[in-house]
């Protein structure tokens, strides 16, 4: 039975591929860091069947106790400090999460085992400032925040590990991808959540950013598949996994309102305090190196993945509000 290794088990994509690795006759161990309360919620459905491991990305002994006490054929980092704007309030601490951190993976990695197959959760924030439409793994890189400037560095230390000691390290540079899992700070989540909200009357507003910046995106249960199949390819590369469509945040805010009968405009309110010092306006990506080397497809729509979250947010807070009338 082949095992892996999840770092940021507990993320939205963690889970996922967490799912997916299960499905596929996996043994999971999956990386948790020490909080005072557990933050287990969208692995909690798993957690008789895979095994959690404390350790941290910053610390480098931890993480080489882990992969020398689980033994993994593949490591997923998909462990980072993940949120744009909080990279602009600790960029050093990003750094030391989303750049050193891989690092810190790698070692561990050269350390005990170098037949390991590594994942490197790249990112389409890399492209930034885009140098050209779409961008493919050929497009240069132009990173507008520190969380972009650190994903840059894991990038190129994932190639340069595979360069220098020959360990198959692969990076996807996945674009946007959400799901009902979606962490509520981002804005595909925070727009269904409030949608759900406004349409149960429990809440009045819906305060966003820049509503014309254009993203690409994708659904994160189709996105994991890509990271496996990058790791079983019979050599490692990098690959762009995106749906090659973007859409302004606009678009998503009025797909979501339609969904639900609601004229968004009676709603949002454009709030300067959700800009960004430094904006990523627009990205699309070409993944046909992805679809014509590992055969990896987009299966869900982006009018679906808007309607299916809105579908799990009105759900999950009609449960909410049912829970506190019985309390
Ligand atoms: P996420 O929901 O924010 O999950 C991040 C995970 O990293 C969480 O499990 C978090 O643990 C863990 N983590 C953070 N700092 C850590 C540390 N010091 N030590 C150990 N674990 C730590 O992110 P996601 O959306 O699943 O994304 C997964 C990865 O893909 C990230 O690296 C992200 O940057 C990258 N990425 C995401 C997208 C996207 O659109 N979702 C696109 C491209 C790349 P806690 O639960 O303890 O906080
Ligand atoms: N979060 C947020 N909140 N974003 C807003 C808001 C708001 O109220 N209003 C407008 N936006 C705009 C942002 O300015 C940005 O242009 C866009 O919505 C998307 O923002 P996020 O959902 O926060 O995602 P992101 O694109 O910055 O970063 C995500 O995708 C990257 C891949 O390109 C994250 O998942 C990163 O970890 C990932 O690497």
């Amino acid at each position: 039975m082949p095992s892996a290794l999840i770092t940021g088990v507990t993320g939205q994509d963690g889970a996922y591929l967490a799912e997916w690795l299960l499905e596929q006759g996996y043994t999971v161990h999956g990386m948790v860091r020490r909080a005072s309360t557990e933050n287990f919620e969208r692995i909690n459905h798993l957690r008789d069947r895979i095994a959690l491991h404390q350790a941290d990305l910053l610390d480098q002994l931890s993480l080489v106790r882990l992969v020398e006490a689980t033994q993994p054929d593949e490591v997923y980092n998909l462990a980072a400090q993940s949120f744009v704007p909080t990279s602009f309030d600790q960029p050093l601490l990003t750094g030391d999460f989303t750049a050193l951190g891989v690092t810190r993976v790698l070692e561990a990695i050269r350390t005990v085992n170098r037949k390991i197959r590594f994942y490197q959760a790249s990112s389409s924030e890399m492209f930034g400032k885009v140098q050209e439409e779409p961008q493919t793994e050929k497009t240069s890189f132009w990173p507008r925040s520190p969380y972009g400037v650190a994903k840059v560095y894991g990038y190129w230390i994932t190639v340069n590990y595979r360069e220098s000691y020959d360990i198959f390290a692969a990076n996807g540079i996945l674009f946007n991808h959400e799901s009902p899992r979606r962490g509520k700070e981002f804005v595909t989540r925070k727009i269904t959540d409030a949608v759900a909200r406004i349409k149960l009357g429990v809440q009045q507003q819906l305060r966003l950013g820049n509503l014309a910046a254009k993203r690409d995106w994708g659904f994160a249960g189709d996105y994991v598949r890509a990271m496996w199949l990058m790791l079983q390819h019979h050599e490692p590369d990098d690959y762009v996994v995106a749906t090659n469509e973007d859409h302004t945040v606009q678009e998503f805010v009025e797909l979501a309102f339609e969904h639900v009968d609601l004229d968004w405009q009676k709603y949002v309110v454009v709030d300067p305090a959700f800009y960004r010092p430094a904006e990523v306006h627009t990205l699309r990506g070409d993944a046909t190196k992805a679809r014509e080397v590992l055969g990896w497809q987009v299966e869900v729509s982006f009018p679906e993945l808007v309607r299916m979250m809105v579908d799990a947010d009105l759900k999950s807070i009609e449960r909410e509000l049912r829970n506190q009338r019985d309390a």
